[in-house]
């Protein structure tokens, strides 16, 4: 079995770490118990480019329970955890291709190497794994049945494949279930990037003026959290529906240019580029901290930054102390890299129990309609998404009421008013 990591060695570490994440995801557990009986995926091969992490190895073995067989490369030169890549290859024989801090050449190498195995299926977190099938790798692409895409940038991009018409097999947006994005990129991204970049400064947040560019689900979620923390929170926006939301959930609201004068930490979750450029870098304060969150490392302007730069060193793991021409220090974390995956450890097990559900159950959705799909981007089925939901709820004990059958005869009527 082919693989590359970083050392074998780190396996014991990554296995109770890994232990440690299926404690907190029960609906995944669930369908594995279910998975190791019925083989739903038996003689599939499925080709995964993810974070590699515990909650991540969690979902390898579910695959694995159900029959498939699985290979993994990164989704993030950044976010993989080599103990778990590592334990993955030792204790459940999956060949993985990742290891943290790789450069672009070898992200892109394990990448190939994921495609070398012939993958039936594919489950992307970006869509870098189908950009490079349907570009480089076109040849393997009628082996393909379907695939799944975990985040907002992926089914952004493959949305824009459709749309060209160079989209060549179906794909299920996970991130599009209410089971995933209300909690993964709210709660999930809203704990872990403060998490990261607390773990990468040791900075207070009380008092601080903290800048989130972004306001969708993920944005809401850090700011939600920064204000928590006692931060007083600016959102940036170009959209004016979130932007009003953000109004009205009581965040102050400005363009950037403002923002980047008074900011003492600045995080980007908007899924565009150089969100965050020279013009604004130039103005703002010494010593500001600046991150990036969102899925690729392209809402910085760090080349303009090294224009910029007089000098620049590596001040703590993550933090990197940027000295501008005009003596103003900027420290960037994680290399503008999403700080959550790159300084801690991505989302909580919790959380990603519900995504990761969403991926197995939509795996074998397409499994049971091979070839009767058409080609396009599809939402997860809504049976899924409301069974993980109940799932969830039951097994964090919690129930809920049912509607009787004059609610529900009410609620199918219309003649009845005051
Ligand atoms: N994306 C964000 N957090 C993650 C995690 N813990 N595992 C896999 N993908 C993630």
């Amino acid at each position: 079995m082919g693989h590359d990591i970083k050392d074998p060695k780190l396996a014991k570490h990554g296995r109770l770490r890994i232990e440690w994440a299926k404690q907190s995801m029960p609906v995944l557990n669930r369908i594995k118990e279910r998975f190791t009986k019925e083989k739903p995926l038996k003689g599939i091969r499925i080709g995964a480019c993810l974070h590699v992490t515990t909650e991540t190895a969690a979902l390898m073995e579910t695959l694995k329970a159900g029959g498939a067989r699985v290979s993994l490369c990164a989704s993030n030169p950044l976010s993989t955890q080599d103990d778990v890549a590592a334990s993955l290859v030792k204790h459940d024989k999956v060949p993985v291709f990742a290891i943290k801090g790789e450069d672009n050449k070898v992200y892109y190498d394990h990448i190939n190497a994921v495609l070398d195995l012939k993958p039936m299926f594919t489950m992307d977190d970006g869509a870098d794994l189908v950009s490079i099938l349907h570009s480089e790798r076109s040849e393997l692409l009628s082996l393909v049945k379907g695939g799944t895409e975990e985040t907002t940038t992926g089914i952004i991009r493959l949305r824009s494949m459709a749309a060209a018409g160079v989209l060549k097999y179906p794909i299920i947006a996970v991130n599009d279930a209410n089971t995933k994005h209300l909690f993964d990129n709210r709660y999930g991204t809203g704990q872990s990037t403060i998490d990261g970049i607390i773990r990468a400064t040791n900075r207070l947040l009380a008092g601080s003026r903290f800048v989130v560019c972004g306001y969708g689900w993920c944005g809401r979620g850090v700011a939600m959290r920064a204000r928590g923390m006692g931060a007083n929170v600016i959102v940036t926006e170009v959209d004016p529906l979130k932007a009003l939301e953000a109004v009205m959930d009581g965040f102050s609201v400005m363009p950037i240019k403002e923002a980047a004068r008074i900011g003492d930490i600045f995080c980007t979750l908007t899924g565009n580029v150089n969100v965050i450029g020279k013009a604004h870098f130039r103005v703002m304060k010494d010593g500001a901290i600046v991150c990036n969150s969102g899925h690729f490392n392209v809402e910085l302007d760090l080349p303009g930054l090294q224009s910029m730069t007089k000098s620049k060193r590596q001040i703590r793991p993550f933090t990197m102390e940027y000295v501008l021409k005009n003596g103003k220090r900027i420290n960037v974390l994680g290399d503008g890299r999403l700080i959550n995956l790159a300084a801690a450890e991505g989302h909580p097990s919790s959380v990603m129990d519900m995504s990761f559900a969403n991926q197995v159950l939509s795996i074998e959705y397409m499994v049971k309609r091979k070839k009767t799909l058409p080609v396009e981007v599809y939402p997860v089925p809504a049976v899924i998404d409301e069974m993980i939901a109940k799932d969830k709820l039951a097994t964090m004990n919690i129930s809920i009421d049912i509607l009787t059958r004059e609610q529900k005869k009410y609620l199918a009527s219309w003649e009845m008013g005051t």
